[in-house]
C-alpha cells in the first residue's frame, strides 16, 4: 500500500517480500475494512474488485444471555465496514504494483540493514543465492511482528509494551451460505464465538480455544458441537457446511515505541500488535502506510522533516486507541479462566451497558477517521 501512495506521488520504492506471491495470496488472515481503509484504496484506484466483491455491513451483532443486541453502525457513525479478506487485499494490491512495473522482489530474505543514523541507509537481502545491497534515502519495516527490522534498532532505543491472553482462537472456512446477514460476536459460558463471512458461499467462524490446540485433534462433528453450543439457540441456528480450512490464531498486544531509528521507519506488526477481536491489525497498517506516505511526500516535495518527525507519535495516538478497544473488546467477550461468578456477572453488565449506549463501540469499530 505504501509502495502504491508513493508511486502517485513518483516516489520509487522498491518491495522485499520474504514469501513467495502464491504464500502470501493464500494466508488466510481476517476481513474487515474499516471506512477508512475502503476509502483509501478508492482513492488510490485499487478498489474496483472491492467494490464489487466486498460486502457492506451496516451494523454487527453480539449474542448473549441467549439473546441478540445489534448495534446499528451506520445510524450511529454514518459509516460501514467492508467484509473483504485480507489475502484480497493483497492480491489487488501486488497486481497492480506488478502492473505498474513496480519492483517486489518475492523470497527474498533480508540479511543486514546499515548506516540507519545517516541519510543514506541501505540494506543487504539474499534472493535466489545471490545477495544484494540496495542504496536508498529511507528504509521502512513493514515486515511483521517477527520480522528483521524492528531487531535492527539496537536494544536501548526501543521501549517495548507488552500483554498476552491465556487463550487463542480456532479459525475455520466453511463452504456454507450465511448464517445471518450480519456478523454475531457470541460471549457464552463455554467461551467467546464469532460468526463470520466471506462470500454467499463462504462462511468464517471462530471461537475460544487453548492457545496450544492442535486444529487436527478436532473433527468437524467436535467442531460443530462446540460452535452450536455457544452460538445456536431456540432463537437461531447456525448453518453448518464442509470445514475446508482450520487454523489456531495466538493472541497478543504489543506496541513498540517510538516506530523509528534514524532512516528506519516501522509500519504494521512490525510495531504493534492487537488481539483480533475487532479486526484492527490490517486497518493499523494501512493507516501507517497512509501517515508515512503524507510524511515521505512532503520530505520529497518540500523538503519539510516535520512530518517524518511526527509520523511515530501520530501514528502511537491511533494504535494506542486501537490497543485498548481490541483489549476491550477481547476483555469484555472471552472467558477467563478462574474468575469469580462476580466478574462473569460484571462482563454481562459491561455487555448490557454497550447494548445500551454503543456509540463509543460502534464509532471505535468502523474506525476512526484517518
Ligand atoms: C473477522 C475477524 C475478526 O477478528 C473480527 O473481529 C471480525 C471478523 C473475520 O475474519 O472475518
Amino acid at each position: 500500500m505504501l509502495a502504491h501512495l508513493l508511486a502517485r506521488a513518483s516516489i520509487d520504492s522498491i518491495v522485499i517480500e520474504s514469501r513467495t506471491r502464491a504464500e502470501i495470496e493464500a494466508t488466510i488472515r481476517a476481513g474487515v475494512l474499516e471506512q477508512g481503509t475502503v476509502d483509501l484504496m478508492t482513492e488510490a484506484g485499487l478498489g474496483e474488485r472491492l467494490a464489487r466483491e466486498g460486502q457492506v455491513h451496516h451494523g454487527i451483532r453480539f449474542r448473549f444471555n441467549e439473546g441478540f443486541h445489534r448495534i446499528d453502525l451506520s445510524a450511529l457513525t454514518g459509516k460501514s465496514i467492508t467484509i473483504y479478506a485480507q489475502h484480497e487485499v493483497l492480491k489487488d494490491l501486488v497486481k497492480a504494483r506488478l502492473d505498474a512495473g513496480g519492483p517486489i522482489y518475492f523470497s527474498a530474505q533480508t540479511l543486514s540493514f546499515h548506516d540507519l543514523e545517516t541519510d543514506t541507509p541501505a540494506l543487504r537481502f539474499l534472493q535466489h543465492g545471490k545477495e544484494a545491497e540496495i542504496a536508498c534515502d529511507f528504509i521502512v519495516g513493514c515486515d511483521g511482528a517477527s520480522g528483521a527490522a524492528r531487531h535492527a534498532i539496537p536494544v536501548g532505543a526501543l521501549r517495548v509494551f507488552e500483554r498476552d491472553y491465556p487463550f487463542g482462537w480456532f479459525g475455520i472456512l466453511v463452504a456454507a451460505p450465511p448464517s445471518a446477514p450480519e456478523l454475531i460476536y457470541a460471549s457464552h459460558e463455554r467461551g467467546f464465538a464469532l460468526i463470520s463471512t466471506r462470500s454467499p458461499e463462504v462462511q468464517r467462524m471462530y471461537f475460544q480455544c487453548d492457545p496450544e490446540e492442535s486444529p487436527d485433534s478436532w473433527s468437524e462433528d467436535r467442531i460443530w458441537s462446540e460452535l452450536h453450543g455457544r452460538v445456536s439457540g431456540a432463537d437461531f441456528r447456525l448453518v453448518e457446511g464442509k470445514i475446508f480450512q482450520k487454523g489456531v490464531i495466538r493472541m497478543r498486544s504489543f506496541v513498540a515505541e517510538p516506530m523509528h531509528y534514524g532512516r528506519l521507519f516501522l509500519a504494521g506488526d512490525a510495531a504493534h500488535i492487537v488481539p483480533p477481536t475487532g479486526a484492527k491489525g490490517l486497518n493499523l497498517a494501512i493507516a501507517d502506510a497512509f501517515l508515512l506516505s503524507r510524511a515521505l511526500s512532503t520530505f520529497y516535495s518540500a523538503g519539510r522533516r516535520d512530518l517524518l518527525d511526527s509520523y511515530s507519535e501520530m501514528a502511537l495516538a491511533r494504535v494506542w486507541r486501537a490497543q485498548h478497544f481490541s483489549w476491550w473488546m477481547t476483555s469484555m467477550l472471552h472467558r477467563f479462566e478462574g474468575v469469580s461468578d462476580f466478574d462473569r456477572r460484571r462482563q454481562h453488565a459491561e455487555l448490557e451497558m454497550v447494548a445500551a449506549s454503543p456509540t463509543m463501540l460502534a464509532e471505535n469499530y468502523v474506525g476512526l477517521p484517518f
